[in-house]
């Protein structure tokens, strides 16, 4: 895999720490990367990291997960099928926003003489800070404190405290704290050059219904013109100070503000405490909305600040406990502090996700429009298995819940069963592009592969049953209507006209990705179906009943799992990533400049598609997921063959790719993956951190140390390891929840340990050694 040069930032731009992202000085160059590594949110809202004073600032943003814009997708040339809905989600009211001036001096950051400046996101408090000594053209000095939280225990609330104090003289000091409906959506696209950003919206995207002041609360109603969905952003505010003060406030149609004039005395501080909530709905309409966001910010200012501040503490002890990743490796402490960095972003994309997804960027930046796609099952849903099932399990539920316009969206591209959409926001295709969009039927297929790991994992039966199996049979029909028996007189159950994850080739026959993920997905749908009869027989006919299931159904699906058709090359001796593949010209990888990658932005699809040549992880995605599938020969073969090919053009391949060559003893390569693939958004390996955090490749880095260095293993329910020892890894721990039960995994240098922290007893095993874990007795 063509690995980009990791460039690290400067020392004083992120210097090391293990439990916090330092910023030591104002550095306006990284303004938008910034905005992306600083954000805050908790799954269900989210805060890019713009400063307090609402500029200097490359994108604004404040996003609620699933709040969106919808709008029909214009064709240049339609076709029967096509996608008609694009779904967007809209950066909502900005109520970040506090300005500052001094005897009318405004504090704008690039311009203003700092003393001192530090910005650190405090991974284990869950909390941004910001301490800032300004020296005013008249020479008072200036202190500026801030802590901003978007709280993990209530998912509507979010507070900044802003203190300023100034410390020489005493001072006027204005703060207008504001609010503002944005009308600039989705404006970061210049000339839709990238396909990955957002489309632009029309000014009038957002309707104003509701605007009133009452004292210092202010609050802001919407309505989204075409989704209908609603929102109502309220703010409340306490000070604390001796100095004398005053406000008044302003509130119009689409923005707010109270402003408060402050006779401040030397050394005595003003300290505003902004209570933050916001509620959404696709139905309730804006007044009842604006009801709620009063009840819940006056239950907040009651609470006060410091309540919130602890229990975001509780929140996040409790998460740590449950995922943290202690490793060292090269004796360097920058992987700890991106691993950690990856796992919190992760925990602020997923946290309070209660009847959406896990957007591809999380709720960090507009790219990819919010949307969801299979990186949620795949590369973020075994971390979450592992260590916050209930959170896993809201989000198959949720995909559960968009089942009907599956079998909707089945019927469309006339086919039986359900598909589920590549990308998607209310369950409605979104992708305009279907060869790399509806054609990766492969979803179906994930999506069910990460509902077995779940249950196997956590035991949860009673989910299968109850939401599962009705998924399984609807996925299982799609495949058994989709693929055929070929006409060369074998029996053999083939899949054509798809697109596997590897996005620089499209439209294929028999993807052995996809193929194999089928069968799979068929194989489980007969399984738990088989086990529903003999455990919950009436919940079984009663299912069979609703989704009109005959006997023989199952029967064809075991068929064509039986039977199903794997590409492989007995000459060359590895698995074709499908029929074509092997017969295309190699990419000139030779003379490709570096500044042509990413390809996509730069050759037509056509171009790419004519060529071996790899976006992402495809059939090595397959050797991960589905390893014992393969042999080590076969595995070793196909690596070889397919780690040259392969672009890194996006960044959800060298995590897969680092956990097979740990496997295949590529031990210094997989090194330089895993620190690739942890690195990728604090040292902005993509160049892109600017629009967004990379969840799927963040979720990866928690793969390449459990199933990598780790070398784990749970197929079927079987959870085994196998770790390598490996001369630059000094020690790696971290720990799992495996049915209700949490042990630890300790690697050091010439030994492992596992011990259970909580539960009775669990079965593991070392390799073949079966250990039996139970309390006091660690091995
Ligand atoms: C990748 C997809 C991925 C999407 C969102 C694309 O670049 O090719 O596999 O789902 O990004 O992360």
């Amino acid at each position: 895999m063509i690995s980009r040069e990791i460039k690290l930032p400067p020392k004083h731009i992120y210097p090391l720490d293990d439990w916090k992202i330092i910023q030591k000085k104002f550095a306006p160059q990284y303004l938008a990367q910034d905005e992306t590594v600083f954000a805050i949110g908790n799954g269900y809202l989210g805060f890019r990291g713009n400063h307090e004073e609402g500029t200097p600032v490359e994108q604004r943003g404040t996003f609620i997960n699933g709040f969106h814009e919808q709008w029909p997708i214009r064709y240049g040339e339609s076709a029967y099928g096509f996608a008609k809905t694009g779904q967007t989600m809209l950066n909502v009211t900005d109520s970040k926003v506090i300005r500052l001036y001094v005897d009318d001096e405004p504090f704008y950051l690039p311009t203003a003489d700092l003393k001192s400046y530090e910005r650190v996101l405090d991974m284990k408090a869950g909390a941004l800070h910001r301490d800032i000594l300004w020296q005013t053209a008249s020479g008072k000095r200036v202190s500026i404190k801030s802590t901003r939280i978007v709280s993990m225990e209530r998912r509507h609330v979010a507070a900044i405290s802003y203190e300023v104090k100034v410390l020489n003289a005493p001072a006027k000091l204005i703060l207008s704290s504001k609010l503002r409906c944005p009308s600039d959506n989705g404006n970061n696209n210049e000339g839709n050059k990238d396909p990955r950003k957002s489309p632009a919206f029309e000014p009038d995207v957002f309707i104003p219904k509701v605007n009133e002041v009452k004292d210092q609360r202010v609050f802001l109603g919407h309505e989204v013109r075409t989704s209908k969905m609603t929102l109502s952003c309220g703010v409340d505010h306490v000070i604390e100070t001796e100095n004398n003060y005053s406000f008044e406030s302003e509130c119009h149609e689409d923005s707010a503000k109270i402003v408060y004039s402050v006779k401040a005395e030397k050394g005595v501080a003003f300290r505003l405490i902004k209570y933050m909530v916001y509620h959404t709905s696709r139905s309730a309409p804006v007044i009842e909305l604006c009801g709620r966001t009063g009840r819940t910010l006056t239950s907040v200012v009651n609470e006060g600040f410091d309540y919130i501040v602890k229990g975001q503490q509780r929140f996040m002890d409790d998460f740590w406990t449950r995922s943290d990743i202690e490793a060292t490796i090269h004796k360097d402490r920058r992987t700890q502090q991106c691993l950690r960095f990856n796992l919190f972003h992760i925990l602020q994309a997923s946290a309070r996700v209660e009847g959406t997804g896990i957007g591809a960027k999380g709720l960090t930046g507009e790219a990819y429009e919010g949307h969801y796609f299979w990186d949620t099952e795949v590369y973020v849903m075994p971390f979450l298995i592992y260590t916050a099932p209930s959170v896993a399990r809201n989000l198959l539920r949720f995909r559960y819940s968009l089942l009907d316009k599956a079998r909707k969206r089945a019927k469309e591209v006339n086919q039986k069963g359900a598909l589920f959409p590549w990308r998607t926001i209310t369950g409605d295709e979104a992708s305009a592009y279907y060869a790399a969009g509806t054609a990766q039927y492969h979803i179906n297929a994930d999506i069910m592969y990460a509902l077995r790991k779940y249950v196997e994992v956590t035991g949860d039966e009673e989910f299968l049953f109850d939401y599962g199996a009705e998924m399984l049979i609807e996925t299982a029909r799609l495949w058994a209507d989709l693929g055929f028996y070929s006409l060369n007189g074998k029996e053999e159950f083939h899949i054509h006209g798809v697109t596997g994850p590897d996005e620089y080739t499209a439209i294929v026959n028999n993807n052995a990705f996809t193929n194999m993920m089928a069968r799979e997905n068929l194989r489980y749908a007969v399984e738990s179906l088989e086990l529903m009869q003999k455990k919950r027989p009436e919940g079984f006919k009663a299912l069979a009943h609703d989704t009109d299931l005959q006997p023989e159904e199952i029967d064809e699906w075991r068929k064509a799992a039986k039977h199903m058709y794997i590409p492989y090359d007995e000459e060359a001796g590895i698995h074709p990533q499908d029929d074509g593949f092997l017969k295309k010209e190699i990419w000139d990888f030779e003379n490709t400049p570096t500044d042509k990658y990413p390809l996509l932005l730069n050759y037509h699809p056509l171009v790419i598609y004519r060529f071996q040549v790899i976006k992402q992880a495809d059939v090595v995605m397959a050797m991960f997921l589905l390893g014992h599938e393969f042999s080590w020969e076969q595995k070793k073969r196909n690596y070889d063959y397919y780690d040259p090919l392969t672009t890194g053009d996006s960044s959800l391949s060298a995590s897969v790719y680092s956990i097979l060559a740990l496997e295949l003893d590529y031990l210094d390569r997989a090194l330089e993956l895993i620190r690739y693939a942890a690195w990728m958004d604090l040292a902005d390996v993509g160049g892109n951190v600017k629009d967004g955090a990379h969840i799927a490749s963040m979720g990866g880095t928690w793969m390449t140390v459990v199933y990598g260095l780790a070398g784990m293993r749970d197929y079927g329910g079987r959870i085994s390891f196998n770790p390598k020892s490996l001369p630059h890894v000094e020690e790696v721990r971290f720990p799992l929840t495996v049915r209700g039960q949490m042990f630890e995994v300790n690697i050091g240098k010439d030994s492992v340990k596992y011990s259970l922290k909580k539960g009775d007893g669990l079965t593991i095993y070392h390799g073949d050694r079966e250990i039996k874990l139970s309390k006091d007795k660690p091995h």
